[in-house]
């Protein structure tokens, strides 16, 4: 039987030990640390997660302030927000909430976000940071599924990971991140895509595999070998007879049929989703504290 990696757990853990931290912060009267988080526009995904991010910042104990900005801002005001967040000395970190409306190139907005208070990790400058094995903030979802690995104590040196979507957020950094000379990491890593031919091939050799898609219930037991840790970051809102708000969550894993050959396995949702917030605050607290860029 799979163990079933408790993500919300952990993420819980992770921010009582925050809760510790900012209890010291406070007893020495230092400055508490305070994340922004800038939204445009009104999608509804966004909204909740921006709004998760500010409750759990309240629940820890950091300061932290929400800018919401209207669908029909331009870049150049956007650009002028992150101006003013930069050099703000009260703002530790803040993130810029993706996907943009479509007249705002996310690129150019990234690169406009100090590195130093980039908590995200999305600046290039971050990015390069992380490849290179430096001190830098990791994107909030890989850096959540390092914790779940370490924290499982899941052994990972020397094995077969393959990683399955090549974004930005996810399965780009976490391909890096499976391939450097730490713990975890020490894998063989093989990034697939939509392009990749006989995607099965791959998965059926991974020890683990890492799958951020976005299509439910993609990968399927028999692209899966005995004994496989499966990482599931997908999470699709399904139209459901069988829950009362006539929706529900699926993973890109067929999560049952899965779960039977696997050792361990994170469930949708429950799993990957709650460590992303544990992740950011953890980022956060790094930027108050200086330890990325002293
Ligand atoms: N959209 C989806 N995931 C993320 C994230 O981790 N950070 C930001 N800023 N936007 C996102």
């Amino acid at each position: 039987m799979a163990t079933i990696i408790d993500g919300k757990l952990i993420s819980q853990q992770i921010q009582e030990e925050l809760t510790i931290e900012v209890n010291a912060i406070k007893a020495n009267g230092s400055k508490l640390p305070h994340l922004a988080a800038v939204l445009v526009g009104n999608d509804g995904a966004s909204e909740t997660y921006v709004g998760a991010k500010v409750k759990a910042c309240e629940k820890v104990g950091f300061k932290s302030t929400m800018v919401r900005l209207a669908a029909d801002t331009t870049e150049k005001e956007l650009l002028f927000i992150i101006e003013g967040l930069n050099n703000d000395p009260d703002i530790d970190g803040y993130i810029v909430q993706l996907p943009l409306p479509k007249h705002i190139d996310e690129q150019k907005i990234m690169m406009a976000i100090a590195p130093e208070k980039d908590v995200d990790g999305f600046h290039p400058q971050n990015v390069g940071r992380m490849a290179l094995n430096l001190p830098t903030y990791l994107p909030a979802t890989p850096f959540g599924i390092m914790q779940l690995l370490e924290r499982y104590k899941i052994d990972t040196v020397g094995k077969y990971c393959v990683v399955i979507g090549r974004s930005h957020i996810v399965g780009s950094p976490m391909s890096i991140l499976m391939a450097r000379n730490t713990n975890p990491g020490n894998c063989t890593v093989t990034m697939c895509h939509s392009k990749t031919a006989d995607l099965k091939a791959f998965t059926l050799k991974a020890d683990i595999i890492i799958v951020a898609l976005g299509k439910p219930e993609f990968l399927t037991a028999d692209m899966v070998k005995d004994g496989v840790v499966v990482i599931d970051v997908g999470i699709t809102r399904v139209a459901s007879t069988q829950t009362k708000s006539g929706f529900k969550l699926l993973g890109d894993v067929k999560y049952d049929e899965v779960a039977a050959k696997s050792s361990f396995i994170t469930p949708v949702p429950g799993g990957v989703g709650p460590m992303t917030i544990a992740s950011l605050l953890v980022n956060t607290l790094k930027s108050s504290r200086k330890e990325v860029y002293k």
